[in-house]
């Protein structure tokens, strides 16, 4: 059997849509089973910042193995790695955060997020935005708002309220002394590249400090630099209680965290929290040195200043094409491409693939692009060069079926 059809065979695990099987990466490109290469504008949804097989990574990964790859009784012993990166994070943790909890998956940290927001107030609802993704464990399915998948786990997790996207006034009437938390991404990656603006996200930031709920923003697709600023929050101008993060931490080793305020952990008791490979030296090892990698040379500056060529170069394609792309949302290295309708953002990822360029189809018809952190500028261009024909020839059958 060859890889195609042992996965689909056995893998439970994966839901299949493209007819592909990657082997290897290096930077921006991968190379499937029988050597075709391919411009990876997805970044495995976000994950691989400094693109694959950076040598920081593997350094940091081979180095920290053949030291320890998991302390003796876990987090109930010390570790000088998991110390050096609660050290460097504190450069770049917005606001007073500051006390951090690991995690294995941006659903983990969010599930932790929010177990300790109901714990520290003692209240139970907690409030999540319309078109939201936060995960798909029970707790964080029940707060991810327009994912169909909800409704085919009922009961879902009770106390949760959900709030039009971007109506102050809807969340203003949910609000109460019963709200723990309002859980907030700074930009929807999965609901479409939907940005919050500044003014909403301040005004939300106000509310909850008003009925003493926290604010959690949930930047495990939008932070360590992939919309510009280190955090999304950065941009907004807010200043969150608690920050979960995830994906880009680690650059590809499945690792996650959040962080909360001197203030909210307060009410955080030792043994509260935690897990077998939270903090694991491995994840800690890998975190620190992208960390630091994203800080020494100044990745968010380039990302801002290489997300406006990109940004600039969709502009034209929607020129180009207004019929089909509506709308191009997102900053930095994180931008939505608003389609006339799913089948289009299908057919033209389809088209994408085919011609050796990788795209993500997202929620509500649009294409999304995260390519990694350390694109340069003739990738950039290449993809753009790719999506305009894969647009042209999209119109094309378009045209040929009418
Ligand atoms: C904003 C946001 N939060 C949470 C998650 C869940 O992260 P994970 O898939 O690592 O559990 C995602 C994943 O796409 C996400 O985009």
């Amino acid at each position: 059997m060859n890889t195609l059809e042992s996965e689909d065979s056995f893998g439970l695990t994966v839901c299949h849509k493209f007819p592909v099987a990657i082997e290897r990466g290096q930077g921006s490109v991968v190379w499937d089973v029988n050597g075709k290469a391919y411009l990876d504008f997805t970044s495995g949804w976000g994950v691989t910042s400094l693109g694959h097989a950076h040598p920081v990574v593997l350094n940091a990964l081979n180095a920290q193995a053949a030291r320890i790859m998991q302390n003796p009784n876990s987090g109930f012993t010390y570790s000088p790695v998991r110390a050096r990166l609660l050290n460097r994070l504190q450069q770049v943790l917005p606001g007073d955060l500051c006390r951090v909890f690991f995690a294995n998956s941006g659903a983990e940290a969010n599930d932790g997020a929010v177990k300790l927001a109901r714990k520290v107030t003692g209240r139970t609802t907690v409030i999540a935005i319309s078109g939201s993704f936060h995960g798909r464990t029970l707790g964080t399915l029940s707060l991810s708002g327009g994912q169909e998948n909800a409704a085919r786990y009922l009961p879902q997790v009770p106390g949760n309220l959900f709030a039009p996207f971007g109506d102050m006034a809807a969340l203003e009437s949910l609000m109460s002394d019963q709200v723990a938390a309002v859980i907030l991404e700074p930009v929807q990656g999965e609901g479409g590249v939907r940005e919050q603006a500044a003014e909403y996200a301040q005004a939300v930031a106000a509310l909850c400090q008003q009925y003493g709920a926290l604010l959690i923003a949930d930047e495990v697709q939008t932070g360590f630099c992939r919309t510009g600023s280190f955090f999304a929050v950065d941009a907004l101008g807010i200043a969150p209680d608690i920050l979960t993060m995830g994906k880009g931490i680690a650059s590809g080793f499945p690792f996650a965290a959040f962080a909360l305020t001197e203030a909210v952990a307060a009410g955080v008791a030792k043994g509260d929290h935690g897990g077998t490979y939270c903090g694991n030296p491995l994840g800690c090892a890998v975190a620190d040195a992208v960390l630091e990698f994203l800080l020494e040379n100044d990745i968010a500056a380039e990302v801002a200043r290489k997300g406006g060529i990109l940004h600039a170069g969709l502009q034209q394609l929607q020129q180009a094409y207004p019929d089909m792309v509506r709308e191009i949302r997102g900053r930095g290295l994180l931008f939505g491409l608003q389609m006339a309708s799913d089948e289009q953002v299908m057919a033209l990822t389809g088209i994408c693939l085919e011609a050796g360029l990788m795209v993500t189809p997202t929620r509500n018809a649009v294409l999304r692009l995260i390519p990694g952190l350390l694109v340069s500028e003739a990738e950039i261009a290449q993809a753009l060069g790719l999506l305009h024909d894969a647009l042209a020839h999209l119109q094309g059958q378009h045209r040929d079926a009418a």
